[in-house]
């Protein structure tokens, strides 16, 4: 429970961290309390051996659903029942609490095997006008509020048109569902099938019948799904990981020559390094940095390419 130190593992303890939600906080606090209590054994990088290896604690901010996934190594969480007991007793916003496996030898946080011990199994948020399932394994923006700042930038560069959207790395369909209202069709791509589960039922929850979504890696699913629609994109909405688009994607879009390509980045390393690749066929209309990460140096970017010889 702290941050790292700079480029290591060394934990540095805090107790109150000033840009976290204030409830999530409290409850990641009062778990960890009860670990420390109870003996509840702490995963240990080093010696690979250890119960808990990390707690997350999500919450929707409009609808105050918090959703906890305690993340474990092995199947020996002392006290588990108790602990459910506790933090449901004192707080009524926890819609569910699941225990996530990981048993790698990895830096990466959850694994893919999810037990639920309370609850659903997940929570809902509000973005704009949408209602949005989450999931323990689907990606979420963390910071809601400029999420809405994010996804309107983003929508209002990709404009009107009633033609075919792409939203590539969709995550639980967030971006294609805002932006369905000014296409005819939206297709959305995403890697984690739970994600896209969520995204689907995204669609219904807010009667959105005009996208479709599929699982699988940009990089195989994207040419895939190029053969088989009718028409082509005429906008691309693109919203990778850190690391950014992969050699392959930036020359399917370059030799599919999209109108338009919004690229929402939370890298501006990659970030400029891809746009310097689409610049050879795009023109770089706006950049626009939204604060995402307040009091930290990161900050997310929204971008808009325009073809060259069809700028508008
Ligand atoms: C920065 S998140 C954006 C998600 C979504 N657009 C949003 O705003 O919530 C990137 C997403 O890309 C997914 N992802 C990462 N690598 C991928 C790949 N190679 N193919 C498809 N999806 C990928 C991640 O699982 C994650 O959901």
């Amino acid at each position: 429970m702290g941050v790292y130190s700079n480029r290591s593992h060394n934990i540095v303890p805090i107790s109150k961290c000033y840009i976290q939600n204030k409830i999530c906080n409290d409850i990641a606090q009062d778990i960890f309390e009860f670990i420390k209590e109870n003996d509840i054994s702490i995963y240990n990088e080093k010696t690979l051996k250890g119960t808990v290896r990390h707690i997350i604690v999500r919450i929707g901010v409009k609808t105050n659903e918090v959703l906890v996934t305690i993340v474990v190594n092995d199947n020996n969480f002392k006290k588990e029942k108790e602990l459910v007991e506790y933090i449901k007793s004192k707080y009524n916003q926890v819609k569910s609490i699941v225990k996530n496996y990981n048993t790698k030898n990895t830096n990466v946080i959850l694994g893919t095997k999810n037990e639920i011990i309370f609850g659903e199994g997940y929570i809902y948020d509000i973005l704009g006008e949408y209602k949005f399932k989450i999931s323990p394994l689907s990606f979420y923006q963390v910071n809601p509020i400029q999420t809405e700042v994010l996804y309107n930038t983003a929508i209002n560069y990709a404009g009107k048109s009633n033609k075919v959207a792409l939203d590539l790395y969709c995550g639980i369909g967030t971006i294609g569902i805002f932006a369905s209202k000014n296409f005819k069709k939206v297709y959305g791509i995403e890697k984690v099938a739970q994600a896209i589960d969520d995204a689907r039922e995204n669609a219904q929850i807010n009667n959105v019948e005009n996208i479709e979504f599929y699982v699988g890696d940009v990089e195989e699913k994207l040419p895939e799904i190029l053969k088989n629609i009718d028409e082509p994109p005429t906008t691309i909405f693109v919203d990778p990981p850190r690391k950014g688009l992969d050699n392959e994607t930036i020359n399917v879009l370059k030799k599919l020559q999209p109108e338009k390509i919004v690229y929402i980045s939370c890298n501006p390393a990659t970030l400029a390094r891809d746009l310097k690749e689409l610049e050879e066929r795009y023109v770089i209309k706006e950049i626009q940095p939204v604060d995402m990460f307040p009091y930290t140096s990161h900050v997310e970017c929204c971008s808009v390419l325009s073809l060259k010889n069809s700028i508008q």
